[in-house]
């Protein structure tokens, strides 16, 4: 089966209601970065960092999976897909994907703030401070923030260096190492874009369609499937 590796970003969910991050609205109006997505906004005011991730979880639980989800999902059905992505909802998993990496994790998981490798479910929206871990030390959202390694680049560098078909979905391609992975696609291999907008970085041999997510991927993928 041939490989397709796909790179999403916040705006293959803008649809299912979650906000951008750089959009005009986007969360990075309504928060500074360095007060809610940094291991120092953690030190400095946990239950401000807490707050921040409780609200967001609230919002992907509301949230439902749009077509394009359910496009890349249906993908599988002639090819061995790989989504890479930078989104910390599940609307992928829920949409019926089978083979996700989340660069910058997981809003439905917990991290012991001790050992950042024992991760725990979160049951409803909100954690509270005052849990903890089996060690005993607070849970903190299993997200990677601003100035923490990336665990599984390596492993997402490897994954489009092999790749035979690559797409990018709904990402500014601003923040790295997530954006990349573009480069590690060999030169001959396919690449796809859909995004709302024309991407600001030159981009080239890349066949794009500027399109909102929920029309541009459907679309990509019945292209795909014929
Ligand atoms: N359909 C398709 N694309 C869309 C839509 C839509 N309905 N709405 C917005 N977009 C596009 C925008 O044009 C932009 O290219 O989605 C992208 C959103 O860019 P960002 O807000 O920068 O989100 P993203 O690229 O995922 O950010 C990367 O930055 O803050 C960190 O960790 C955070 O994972 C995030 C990373």
């Amino acid at each position: 089966m041939k490989k397709i590796v796909v790179l999403t970003g916040a705006g293959i969910s803008a649809e299912s209601g979650l906000k951008t991050f750089r959009d005009s609205g986007g969360l990075w109006e309504g928060y500074n970065v360095i007060d809610v997505a940094t291991p120092e906004a953690w030190r400095r005011d946990p239950i401000l960092v807490q707050t921040f991730y409780n609200e967001r979880r609230k919002n992907v639980l509301d949230a439902i999976p749009n077509l394009a989800h359910f496009a890349l999902a249906r993908l599988e059905e002639k090819y061995e897909v790989t989504i890479i992505t930078q989104n910390i909802d599940d609307l992928h998993e829920r949409a019926g994907s089978s083979n996700i990496i989340h660069l910058h994790g997981l809003i439905t998981k917990s991290q012991s703030d001790k050992n950042p490798v024992l991760t725990y479910d979160i049951l409803g929206w909100e954690l509270k401070m005052g849990e903890v871990c089996e060690l005993g030390s607070q849970l903190r959202p299993h997200v990677v923030w601003f100035g923490e390694p990336v665990p599984m680049i390596e492993y997402a560098q490897k994954l489009c260096s092999q790749a035979d078909i690559f797409i990018v979905i709904g990402t500014s391609l601003k923040v790295y190492p997530a954006a990349g992975l573009i480069d590690f696609v060999p030169p001959n291999v396919p690449k796809y874009l859909v995004d709302l907008n024309c991407p600001e970085i030159p981009l080239k041999d890349l066949d794009m369609i500027i399109k909102s997510s929920s029309i541009g991927v459907p679309e990509l993928v019945e292209r795909l499937l014929i």
